[in-house]
């Protein structure tokens, strides 16, 4: 069968790739892809934004494409997979209404409540309910969130009450445009943070493996928010107590109750959770797809085939399968371009990835196109490259072999990914 990945980033490398991998699939077509989706065996890009559904329609039905995987949030948001499902189309992912769990932070934050899911206290403002005194009455450091999609970088921790205040404002302004009408004032949590990410038919549920991400640009979890800079799993924080907890409290409440309003779930649903010092899985977002870069080093170690996982929940019959992992960790350093997560310098070009595909491990492409047969950069995340090990100590020092072996002008990374699982190892 042909396989569609919508997308272009290094988690829709790693979908290609895991799909193209499957005996059942004959193509894999990526719209639009990037370099290293390219050069995959049994892969194709197809020049299609992700954004473009109509396009992306047209496309699945003149390649008579069996399976649509969608990676990114925005077309989810916008309800590319009701479209899909109005042509008739087999689409995995969430339709637009569940997948407001992401898109609106107010109605995931409203969603968690009337479900009794424990998360952080909070308030939802427009600019014309806002009230600076609420703000002065709660503790600091206080965290501010634009509702809407603003690409990881609409979450805003801040010291004091007048950092606060003003970061509301500037919401409210339009510094993240429509994503910032409604805002989210919301109580700091502490504790640790883990990527629970898992496939559902709307009943049923397959939890994948679980991952912890590194959001922070740079060592020591310093510098801006970004989209992440690595990520490893298993995450030792999940232990099988706290796994049991997060279905019980977090995962199968959020199925049933999106069921229950009526708005039932198919896609991956990831809950980005803080285990506070009482052990209480707070969630600190949802969002309606796979994470990126948790993607790579899941689908790393995921040995089932993907494409039967994603049959069996478009068929509402995921109880029937499970999914099968590597014993072994994997972890993954995302390699950023300089100014990353602002503004960034592209077209630089790549060296070393002939030598780093001769090592163990794997590069992911993200921020990547070709021309004239080179690897230029071409986006803020450029590369992920996975290691696998029998320990995260050991994946990590497959990936950094991987890392080491690459170079451009003004590539950065961090230096620390896994630091916590290495530091438990020690
Ligand atoms: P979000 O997009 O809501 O997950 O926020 C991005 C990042 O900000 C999270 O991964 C956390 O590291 C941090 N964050 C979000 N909400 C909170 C909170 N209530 N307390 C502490 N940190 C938070
Ligand atoms: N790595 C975080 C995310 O995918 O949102």
């Amino acid at each position: 069968m042909k396989v569609l990945i919508v997308g272009c980033g290094g988690r829709e490398h790693a979908l290609a790739w895991k799909c193209a991998a499957s005996p059942r699939v004959a193509q894999v077509l990526v719209a639009p892809g990037n370099a290293g989706t390219a050069a995959e065996p049994k892969v194709r890009n197809v020049e299609v934004a992700a954004e473009d559904i109509p396009a992306l329609v047209a496309l699945a039905r003149s390649e008579r494409v069996e399976l649509t995987i969608i990676g990114p949030e925005a077309p989810l948001v916008a309800g590319i997979v009701d479209e899909f499902a109005a042509g008739g189309l087999r689409c995995f992912g969430p339709r637009r209404a569940p997948a407001r769990l992401e898109g609106s932070k107010a109605f995931a934050k409203d969603f968690l409540r009337r479900h009794n899911i424990p998360t952080a206290a909070s308030s939802t403002f427009t600019r014309d309910t806002f009230d600076p005194d609420y703000v002065r009455r709660q503790r600091t450091p206080i965290v501010v969130k634009a509702s809407g999609l603003a690409a990881g970088k609409g979450v805003v921790i801040a010291e004091s009450v007048t950092e606060a205040i003003a970061t509301a404002e500037a919401m409210f302004a339009g510094q993240f445009g429509a994503a910032g009408r409604e805002v989210v004032i919301e109580e700091f949590l502490s504790g640790e943070e883990a990527s629970f990410i898992v496939m559902t038919d709307g009943t049923h549920v397959v939890p994948l493996a679980s991952s912890q991400d590194h959001k922070r640009r740079d060592d020591g979890d310093r510098g801006p928010n970004t989209g992440g800079m690595g990520a490893y799993s298993p995450a030792p924080v999940v232990t099988p107590e706290m796994h049991a907890r997060i279905m019980r409290e977090v995962i199968e409440p959020t199925i049933r109750g999106l069921a229950a309003d009526g708005t039932p779930y198919t896609g991956f649903l990831y809950a980005g959770i803080m285990v506070a010092a009482d052990g209480t899985p707070n969630v600190l977002e949802f969002n309606c797809r796979f994470g990126d870069p948790e993607t790579q080093p899941i689908l790393m170690r995921l040995e089932s085939d993907l494409t039967v996982l994603c049959a069996a929940a478009l068929e509402g019959r995921l109880n029937t399968v499970a999914a099968q992992w590597d014993s072994r960790a994997a972890l993954g350093v995302v390699m950023a371009a300089a100014g990353y997560p602002d503004k960034v310098r592209k077209g630089d070009v790549i060296e070393g990835l002939e030598q780093a595909a001769r090592l163990p491990g794997k590069v992911f492409h993200a921020g990547t196109r070709l021309e004239s047969g080179r690897v230029l950069t071409d986006g803020g995340r450029v590369l992920c490259a996975v290691g696998l090990g029998s320990s995260v100590t050991d994946a990590r020092r497959e990936a950094y072999a991987l890392v080491e072996s690459i170079h451009w002008p003004g590539a950065r990374y961090r230096h620390d990914i896994g630091y916590r699982a290495v530091q438990r190892e020690r």
